[in-house]
This record gives structure tokens, C-alpha cells and sequence, in this order.
């Protein structure tokens, strides 16, 4: 498993960094920019921002990397409402790469400070933990097709899920209609799970395990957001199918552009 040190910082179009992975062939994340993938392809489909508005919020974060998706759900999730509680539950493999993206420094210009979020995002790193009046987070190291075992025998159910493996060709393991069929069911009855995988046999895999899927706007209207060159992604939102069984997807995933335009922390 590859170290610390193999991780260098890669510079994204939105200023911030990512990662190039030698073991899976693969960046982190799209070159169009890391922190707004996070953002558009994780906390907007999920709908973190009306979300907020409930007094607890249980996100389930699966390949959590460097910590981007939980760190921008954090602070999309308190800059509404800093009194939510949030629960976390992260899976990553390789411990090293939330550890090198904090040696880097790699949130240095994401307003960390404010909320304490860049603290939460040491002790994750660093410990596996941590637990304040209104935080709890547990990062569970390895293999996701064990861990995820955990999460379903402790019963938590998530408002959101997060499944950001590496893609289908470079990461076939976590795209399987088993462990589909595992994620669901830690997915609340009104909970979202938002991926970025339009492949044919992710969305078998995603409706086989009685989701219901739909597509959300490409970020920056780009058709297609590689992270390398042969690989082509779309986002996909998914919800379960006996929450909305005729509704219109669209009408669901899209957010205003007014609530865009507001937002506060929306990637430079
Ligand atoms: C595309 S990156 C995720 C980026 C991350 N979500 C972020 O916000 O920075 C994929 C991550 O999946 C992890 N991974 C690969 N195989 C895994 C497995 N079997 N179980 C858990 N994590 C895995 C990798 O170590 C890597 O950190």
C-alpha cells in the first residue's frame, strides 16, 4: 500500500489539489477541480443545504480520500445551521492519504478555521475520531466490503451517502451489485446517495438494489468530467425508489439557481 510520501499535490482548475493514486492508475479527483467536485457531485445532489435545516445529520462517506466530501459537507451543512449535529461515518483504505493531505496543507484556503472544521479534519486524519457537542466522526480503515459490515450491524442509517471509489475499470470491487446491495441499506428512507458513475452496470447495480437513479447537470456544463483521459464520468443522484416512485427526478436534484448564487462557500 502506497505511503505518505507517494502522494504529491496536483493542482486542480479551481485552485485546489489533488492527488495522482500509482496503485489505481487514477487521480482523486477531476482536474476541473477537486474542491468543486465535492461540492457539485456530493453536497448538492445530496441536498446537505435544506438537509441542514433537521437537528442531526448522519452522513455515510465511502472513500473518504483526502476528506474533501466530508469537508465540504461540514461546512455547506453549518454555514446554514451551525447547530446541526453531524455524524460521520468515513471508510478509506489507506490511511496515509487523509494523513498526507493534511501535511500538505491541502485546506489551507478552504476557510477551515471558521467552525474548527480544519481540527475536526486533523483528528479524523490523525486518530480515526473524534466526538465534540456537535460532531461525532469515525473513520473506519480498510477494506470497504468489511467495514461496511460495521456500519449495517450498528444500525446507522444516512441522510446522505457518499460513494466515491475510484472508477469502474480501475476500482471494479466497490461498483459490484453486492456491495450496492450492502450501501443501501444504510441509506435512510428519505436519505440520497450521490455518485458520479453513469456506467451501465453501476446503474444495474444501483437499481437492483432498489434505488431509483437520475442524472444532475454536469458541473461547469461540460458534458464529461475526466479524471484521466480515458475515463468519463456523469453524476448520478439516487434516492430509494419507494420514497418517490413517479416523481420526476429533476424536479428533486436541482438546485435553484438562487440558492447557488447565495451560497457562501462556493469554490473560488
Ligand atoms: C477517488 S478517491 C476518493 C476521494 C475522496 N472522496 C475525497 O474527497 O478526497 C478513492 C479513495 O478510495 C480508497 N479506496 C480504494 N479501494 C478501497 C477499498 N476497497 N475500501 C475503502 N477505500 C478504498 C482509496 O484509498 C482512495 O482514497
Amino acid at each position: 500500500m502506497t505511503n505518505q510520501k507517494d502522494f504529491i499535490p496536483q493542482p486542480t482548475a479551481d485552485g485546489s489539489f489533488t492527488f495522482f493514486s500509482e496503485e489505481f492508475s487514477e487521480l482523486f479527483h477531476s482536474y476541473y477541480g477537486a474542491r468543486q467536485e465535492s461540492f457539485y457531485k456530493f453536497a448538492v445532489p445530496t441536498q446537505l443545504e435544506f438537509q441542514a435545516q433537521k437537528p442531526v445529520i448522519r452522513i455515510l462517506d465511502i472513500c473518504y480520500g483526502l476528506g474533501y466530501n466530508t469537508a465540504t459537507a461540514i461546512q455547506t451543512i453549518w454555514s446554514k445551521n451551525p447547530n446541526c449535529y453531524i455524524e460521520i461515518i468515513a471508510l478509506e483504505l489507506n490511511q496515509a492519504v487523509p494523513k498526507a493531505a493534511i501535511t500538505h496543507q491541502l485546506f489551507n484556503d478552504w476557510n477551515c478555521e471558521y467552525h474548527k472544521i480544519l481540527n475536526i479534519l486533523i483528528q479524523i486524519a490523525e486518530t480515526g475520531y473524534i466526538e465534540t457537542k456537535n460532531i461525532k466522526a469515525n473513520l473506519l480503515l480498510g477494506d470497504a466490503r468489511i467495514t461496511i459490515q460495521q456500519v449495517i450491524s450498528s444500525g446507522f442509517k444516512a441522510d446522505a451517502i457518499f460513494l466515491d471509489p475510484f472508477s469502474p475499470p480501475q476500482c471494479p470491487q466497490l461498483w459490484t451489485i453486492e456491495f450496492i446491495q450492502l450501501i443501501s441499506k444504510c441509506l435512510s428512507s428519505t436519505g440520497r446517495l450521490a455518485t458520479y458513475s453513469c456506467a451501465a452496470s453501476v446503474r444495474t447495480a444501483l437499481i437492483t438494489s432498489g434505488l431509483e437513479i437520475g442524472s444532475i447537470p454536469p458541473v461547469d456544463g461540460k458534458k464529461h468530467q475526466p479524471r484521466s483521459q480515458h475515463i468519463h464520468k456523469l453524476l448520478v443522484l439516487l434516492f430509494p425508489h419507494y420514497q418517490y416512485p413517479n416523481k420526476s427526478i429533476y424536479k428533486l436534484v436541482q438546485p435553484s439557481p438562487i440558492a447557488i448564487a447565495n451560497y457562501p462557500i462556493l469554490p473560488k
